[in-house]
């Protein structure tokens, strides 16, 4: 996808706020704001409430339901989202990626074109025109984002590089497995792995097929310009077989574990998309201090690339409280909401008027480059591909980590049936 059409705006503002946290199993009323997210905890809960305090100060009538549902990237969430929606009981708002994920929804019919919000919003003119794009299918839009999160960040501990001599972030993965080697040799494991639910595994093999194909190859693989069975996938595979050797030995970590061990000085690089700072800020800990990142290397590309994703909510068709849903969209696209909840989550507001002050050294970083870089969008976040191709894509990856990174034939094959599976 191409910079320049991502970006373009204007302005407006807007309000809102909230109530008492209720438990899900409480009966739906037709009063009440039932919201669907896998914010559960940590960074990601406090960005939540960050935007539900917003939402329960303009709304303190309508109690606020939080469905969420733990598991990060979605990994449970999903399936319970499905299962509702199936069965006719759809939260009042939820949470999907722009892109591909967000076109399944609409695809199956299952969420309300929201054209109408965006005109008595003013969002056409303040929301970049390419992220609106990804929210439109057949002339409609579909939903609304809150935020823009970055996939490829290598994140490490000064002391812990400083141990073994590295004093620069690696711009290239070959410079990368130079460093690891590095860590190695004094006792620290090269890269923070988190094999739990595979999405993490799979995380890092995107930044991995970017960094060594470089962007423009990168974009054609979700298309099939780029081969899935051609030089450029084996070259990226076998990279990843040799950043998966540096990993620790737990194969099943959560990725706040697989963080833990970076800040604590066990484990070297951390490849994660942005939330990770807000997960350690969470966690008392500082920027710059007890933790830094730079882009993720790239052999390829000549300037910084910036791989994409954004949470936005929806208005489900058959919502039991549709005016609540729409109070809750109006908080997520407006300017108090925005910028309540994305200096805590660790991303950068999509609104273009959004104030910088409110956001640390990394994301003041992070919004400059958005403008800047050039953009690829997230697999295993919603861009690139629907639900049944991620899921297919994140287990053919994770079985290749779990079976100790020697299949690489078996894994190709699985990721060619990853592609066919989110164009079905
Ligand atoms: C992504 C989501 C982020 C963050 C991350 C880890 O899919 O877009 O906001 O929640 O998963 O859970």
């Amino acid at each position: 996808m191409r910079l320049n059409k991502l970006r373009m705006a204007a302005v407006v503002t807007a309000v809102a706020v909230v109530a008492t946290v209720m438990p899900a199993s409480q009966a739906a009323t037709n009063k009440q704001l039932e919201i669907f997210t896998w914010w559960a905890s940590g960074g990601e809960a406090a960005g939540l409430k960050g935007m539900t305090d917003v939402f329960v100060k303009a709304n303190p009538n309508t109690p606020f339901v939080n469905a969420t549902v733990a598991g990060a990237a979605g990994v449970n969430a999903k399936g319970v989202l499905v299962s509702r929606m199936a069965a006719g009981n759809p939260p009042d708002t939820f949470q999907a990626h722009a892109g591909q994920e967000l076109s399944g929804y609409v695809k199956a019919g299952q969420v309300e074109d929201l054209t109408f919000l965006y005109k008595s919003e003013g969002w056409n003119k303040i929301f970049p025109a390419g992220l609106v794009k990804q929210l439109t299918t057949g002339g409609k839009i579909y939903s609304v984002p809150v935020n823009i999160h970055r996939a490829n960040v290598l994140w490490w501990n000064p002391a812990a590089a400083k141990k073994a001599g590295i004093t620069a972030a690696p711009k290239t993965l070959d410079e990368m497995l130079v460093d690891m080697a590095k860590f190695k040799a004094v006792g620290i494991d090269g890269i923070a792995l988190a094999g739990n639910g595979d999405w993490a595994i799979a995380h890092l093999f995107d930044v991995v097929l970017l960094g060594s194909m470089g962007s423009a190859k990168y974009n054609g693989l979700w298309t099939g310009k780029t081969s899935w069975r051609g030089p450029d996938v084996k070259k990226a595979v076998d990279y990843m077989a040799k950043i998966l050797a540096y990993g620790n030995s737990s194969k099943s970590l959560d990725w706040p574990d697989a963080g833990k061990l970076v800040t604590g000085g066990k484990a070297g690089f951390f490849i994660m998309g942005d939330w990770a700072s807000s997960q350690w800020q969470s966690d008392g800990l500082k920027l710059e201090t007890d933790y830094t990142w730079a882009p993720a290397p790239n052999n390829v590309d000549a300037g910084p690339v910036y791989m994409w994703l954004s949470d936005s909510f929806t208005l489900p068709k058959g919502a039991v409280n549709r005016d609540a849903g729409i109070a809750w969209l109006k908080v997520c696209g407006s300017l108090a909401g925005q910028d309540s909840f994305n200096p805590l989550k660790g991303s950068i507001a999509v609104r273009t008027d959004s104030d910088a002050k409110k956001y640390d050294s990394y994301l003041q970083a992070a919004m400059k480059e958005w403008k800047t870089d050039v953009l690829v969008g997230s697999t295993v976040h919603g861009v690139n591909y629907n639900n049944a191709g991620m899921a297919a894509y994140d287990s053919a990856v994770g079985k290749f980590y779990t079976g100790g990174a020697k299949d690489k034939t078996g894994l190709i094959a699985s990721l060619v049936a990853a592609l066919a599976a989110s164009k079905a």
